[in-house]
């Protein structure tokens, strides 16, 4: 384990003005985007459109930081059949890796899952390491419902988090440990503040007993925010307010940053929850964004498929990159 580069890379995954491009669905998740969008999921469209957000040159250079890329990704060639690792790299982003393999019913805990993937992941890791892959990812997930989560669900997928991230450190990959917990539910805000300062105090637990090194990772967690179905949704302030209470209860300062999941946000809420945390400021760790759709739903629907949008396309993206980057310094305006 390499500790300075470490956390040389995890400081600049979270540099200001920039975040982090999650484009690592898998296999299923992107079928589900370009049925959206009317696109056929082929190998073939899926590099396609994957290598039109790497050519952004724009928003790649100067508001995104890392991307993480999906197995498939990080072993595909564009058309001129350059590496795409090799396109990322060439913006000065880093490449990145998911390497759960998704989460699957855990038994006896009926609504609720545990992340896999454990097993040979070292072996993976040091392939996915060769293929240029600086950081990773895993995601566990918890939902809030009637009785779950269970202290059962919470600590199985605490453990399978902070055994990821002790492997990844091994090989001096930066973790970027992100256990979310959804917003699909009817909950309230307080529900959502309980239950991920919950879920945060048994991570960070976790990550202490398998001696990860909190200067070395990543934490990607869900902002506090109401359920999509709750009836009282939460102003801006106060989702900033209650996010940046429950961080400072649970994560220690020696995390060097904190890139958070959109979750199925608006574009504009997710920007503008980051803004406002930002502009709250006087916390110990940079705050950033680390997202999926809130940066991805926009170009995708100006792409629809067709090589005459592609132009489209990459100024959707370059537009909520910019805006993301602002707001990770406080600095976005309506
Ligand atoms: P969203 O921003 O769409 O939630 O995706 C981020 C991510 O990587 C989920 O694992």
């Amino acid at each position: 384990m390499d500790l300075d580069q470490l956390a040389q890379t995890a400081a600049a995954m979270t540099q200001p003005s920039k975040g982090i491009l999650a484009a690592d669905e898998s296999t299923g998740t992107i079928k589900k985007r370009f049925d959206a969008i009317g696109v056929e999921s082929t190998p073939d469209n899926r590099r396609d459109y994957r290598e039109l957000l790497f050519r952004s040159t724009e928003a790649m250079q100067n508001h995104i930081s890392g991307v993480i890329l999906y197995d498939e990704t990080i072993r595909q060639t564009a058309k001129d059949g350059t590496p795409l690792v090799k396109l990322i790299e060439q913006t000065g982003a880093i490449p990145g890796i998911k390497v759960d393999l998704g989460a699957k019913p855990l038994p006896f805990c009926p609504g609720e899952t545990i992340t896999e993937g454990l097993d040979g992941l070292r072996e993976r890791l040091t392939e996915y390491s060769d293929l240029g892959a600086r950081f990773a990812k895993w995601r566990a997930v918890i939902d809030i419902g009637e009785g779950i989560p269970t202290w059962t669900a919470v600590k199985a997928n605490a453990h399978a988090l902070a055994r990821y991230a002790a492997l990844c450190q091994e090989q001096s990959v930066v973790p970027i440990v992100e256990p979310e917990v959804l917003m699909d539910g009817a909950h309230d805000i307080n529900r959502c503040a309980t239950v991920t300062e919950f879920v945060l105090k048994a991570v960070f637990q976790e990550l202490y007993e398998q001696r990860v090194v909190l200067e070395g990772m990543v934490l990607k967690p869900n902002m506090v925010i109401a359920g999509k179905k709750s009836p009282q949704q939460a102003s801006v302030d106060e989702v900033a307010e209650k996010t940046l209470k429950v961080l400072k209860r649970c994560v220690p300062s020696a995390v060097p940053g904190i890139a958070f999941l959109s979750g199925g946000q608006s574009d504009e809420e997710a920007t503008a929850h980051l803004d406002a945390m930002n502009r709250i400021g006087g916390v110990p760790w940079r705050l950033t964004f680390s997202y999926g759709r809130a940066l991805q739903a926009a170009p995708q629907r100006a792409w629809s498929g067709k090589p005459e949008n592609v132009e489209a396309a990459q100024r959707a993206f370059a537009h909520r990159a910019r805006m993301n980057g602002l707001a990770s310094m406080g600095q976005w305006t309506s």
